[in-house]
C-alpha cells in the first residue's frame, strides 16, 4: 500500500453478509499499472462527438465500455438513440444480499472535446503518453496526457476500475449498480432526454455518482454541489448577397463584420453586467452561509489565474473571482468567423458574420428566457437591410443538489478514508445537462465527485490527469460502494 494504508480500517462491515473492502483495496493497489493500461486504451479511441467524421470511433467506443463492464459481470448494451449511441449496463450485486439494499447508478461520459488545435500538442492528442507529473505528499508523480484524459474517459474510468477490483477479489460487486455512460455531453445531450422517458425501469436507483468534476486540490478531495446551467447558440448577420469588392463597395452599404461586432460590443456594460433584458431577474446575491464557506476553502485568485497565464482578474464588478466562477451568470462568444480568414489579404465586405455565443447561468435563470432575450437583443440592434439567425445548440438550467443525503455522508466518509482530508463541498462553473435532466425526468439526485484538478487543460491541448489522482479515485469509488452498500434506502 502506499498513502491509503493509513487511514486504512473504515469499511462499513455493518451487516454480516458485507464483503472485506481491504482485499479490494490490495487488489487495486497490485493492479495499478494494467488500470492505466486499460485508460490509454480507452483513450487512443477518437470519439469526438461533436464531428461526424469520428461517429464510427465514437460507436466502437461504446462498445468498448461496454465490453469493459461485461467482463465485470454486467449485462451492458450500447443502445442506439437519435445521435449517439449510450452504454447501459446492470449487475445486480450479490445474490442473497439485504432486502433495503441500495441500487447505485453511474454516470460519465465517454466522448470527447475535438483535440484543436492539434499544432499545440506536445504528443498527439489520441495517443496517450505518460510524463512527469505533480508530486503527491512529496512522493514524485506522473500524468497521462490525451484527449479526454480526465473529461472524462479517466474518471470514468475510475469506477470502472474500482468495479474490477471488487469484482476481481469476490466475484460481485457489494450492491446492486447501473452504470449509463453517455456519448453527446460535449455536444449538446441532444438524446438524453428522450433515453431518460425510455429507460425510467432500467434506470430506476437511490442514487447516481457523477465523476466529471474536479477535486479541491491535489490533496483534497471535493464533492460539487452547484453547477451552472448553460445556453449556447450561434447567430449569423446577413447582409449583401454575396462576398463584394470592398473597394467599390466599402462605405456605401453595412459590413455584416462590423455591424455584428457592434452588437456583441454591446452585450456587456462598462461594469461588466450582461445587458440582455430581464438577464438577472431573480438571480439572487450569494447566501452569507454560503459565502463564509467558500471563504474557508482559501482560494487563491492569483495562482488560478495564473495557471491559465493570466495576471489580472477580470469580470462583473463588485464580486469576487469564485463568486463570478461559481454564482454568477456570463455571456460570452466562444467562435466569431466571417469574411476572409485564409493567409495573406484578401480585399472583401462579407455577405455575412456568425457569433457562437454562449451563457452560463445560475439559480433561478430560466434558459428559455435568456435564449428568447439573446434573440431580441440581436434583433433589436440588427441594422436595417440585414436579417439575423438564430441556431440553438442547447440549454439547460443551474442545478444544485441536496448537501444533507446519507449518500453525500457515505461518499464524504469514502473520500476522507482515501485523503485523509476532509471533503470540500464546492461548486463548479461547468455545465453537466445530465445531472438536471435525470433530477427532472427520473427524479434522482446525482454525487458529483470527481479527481479532476484546475490544471487538467480540460478542453484545451495537453489535457492530463494526474496518475495519483487517477489512482486515488479508483480507491475512493471502491470504498464509496462499500459505504453505500451499507447505507439503507430511505
Ligand atoms: N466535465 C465538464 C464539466 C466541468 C468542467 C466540470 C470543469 C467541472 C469543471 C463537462 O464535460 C463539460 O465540459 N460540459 C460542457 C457542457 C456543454 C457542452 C453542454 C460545458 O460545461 O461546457
Ligand atoms: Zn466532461
Amino acid at each position: 500500500m502506499t498513502q491509503s494504508g493509513t487511514h486504512s480500517g473504515t469499511a462499513s462491515a455493518t451487516t454480516s453478509a458485507a464483503l472485506a473492502l481491504e482485499p479490494v483495496l490490495a487488489t487495486i493497489e497490485k493492479t495499478q499499472a494494467a488500470a492505466v493500461e486499460r485508460l490509454a486504451e480507452f483513450l487512443r479511441i477518437p470519439s469526438i462527438s461533436t464531428d461526424p467524421a469520428f461517429d464510427a470511433d465514437t460507436t466502437r467506443c461504446a462498445e468498448w465500455a461496454a465490453a469493459q463492464l461485461r467482463e465485470l459481470g454486467f449485462r451492458a448494451e450500447v443502445v442506439k438513440t437519435i445521435g449517439h449511441p449510450m452504454v447501459l449496463a446492470h449487475h445486480d450485486g450479490p445474490s442473497g444480499q439485504r432486502s433495503g439494499s441500495p441500487r447505485i447508478l453511474y454516470y460519465g461520459h465517454y466522448d470527447v472535446q475535438p483535440a484543436d488545435p492539434l499544432e499545440l500538442w506536445t504528443s498527439p492528442a489520441f495517443e496517450p503518453a505518460i510524463v512527469d507529473g505533480h508530486s503527491y505528499r512529496g512522493k514524485p508523480g506522473k500524468r497521462i496526457v490525451a484527449r479526454g484524459a480526465v473529461d472524462d474517459k479517466g474518471q470514468v474510468m475510475t469506477f470502472i476500475e474500482a468495479f474490477r477490483a471488487w469484482h476481481a477479489t469476490h466475484g460481485t460487486l457489494p450492491c446492486a449498480v447501473t452504470v449509463m455512460l453517455e456519448g453527446e455531453e460535449e455536444s449538446g445531450s441532444k438524446s438524453f432526454e428522450p433515453f431518460l422517458k425510455s429507460h425510467k425501469e432500467k434506470l430506476a436507483a437511490d442514487v447516481c455518482v457523477v465523476s466529471d468534476t474536479g477535486m479541491w486540490d491535489i490533496e483534497t478531495p471535493a464533492i460539487t454541489t452547484r453547477l451552472r446551467g448553460l445556453v449556447y447558440v450561434e447567430v449569423t448577420l446577413h447582409g449583401p448577397s454575396l462576398d463584394l469588392h470592398s473597394g467599390m463597395y466599402g462605405g456605401t452599404l453595412v459590413n455584416p463584420i462590423n455591424a455584428l461586432a457592434a452588437i456583441v460590443g454591446k452585450l456587456h456594460d462598462a461594469d461588466r453586467r450582461v445587458q440582455l433584458k430581464g438577464f438577472y431577474d431573480n438571480v439572487e446575491p450569494l447566501p452569507d452561509a454560503i459565502r463564509a464557506q467558500w471563504a474557508g476553502l482559501a482560494f487563491d485568485e492569483m495562482e488560478f489565474l495564473g495557471e491559465a497565464g493570466v495576471k489580472h482578474p477580470y469580470g462583473e464588478k463588485g464580486t469576487t473571482t469564485m463568486e463570478r466562477m461559481w454564482s454568477r451568470p456570463t455571456c460570452d462568444c466562444n467562435g466569431i468567423y466571417g469574411g476572409y480568414t485564409g493567409k495573406g489579404a484578401k480585399t472583401v465586405i462579407p455577405a455575412h458574420a456568425t457569433v457562437k455565443l454562449s451563457c452560463r447561468l445560475v439559480a433561478n435563470q430560466d434558459p428559455a428566457k435568456v435564449h428568447a432575450s439573446i434573440e431580441a437583443f440581436f434583433k433589436d440592434h440588427c441594422p436595417p437591410g440585414c436579417r439575423i439567425e438564430m441556431v440553438s445548440h442547447g440549454m439547460g438550467p443551474a442545478i444544485s443538489v441536496p448537501t444533507d443525503s446519507v449518500w453525500l455522508r457515505a461518499a464524504a466518509k469514502a473520500l476522507k478514508a482515501t485523503f485523509g482530508k476532509e471533503a470540500a463541498l464546492i461548486g463548479t462553473g461547468g455545465s453537466i445537462p445530465a445531472v438536471g435532466l435525470m433530477q427532472r425526468e427520473l427524479g434522482i439526485d446525482s454525487l458529483l465527485v470527481g479527481f479532476g484538478l484546475d490544471d487538467d487543460h480540460v478542453h484545451s491541448p495537453n489535457e492530463k490527469f494526474e496518475l495519483w489522482c487517477y489512482r486515488n479515485g479508483i480507491e475512493a469509488q471502491a470504498r464509496m460502494l462499500a459505504e453505500f452498500a451499507a447505507t439503507p434506502r430511505a
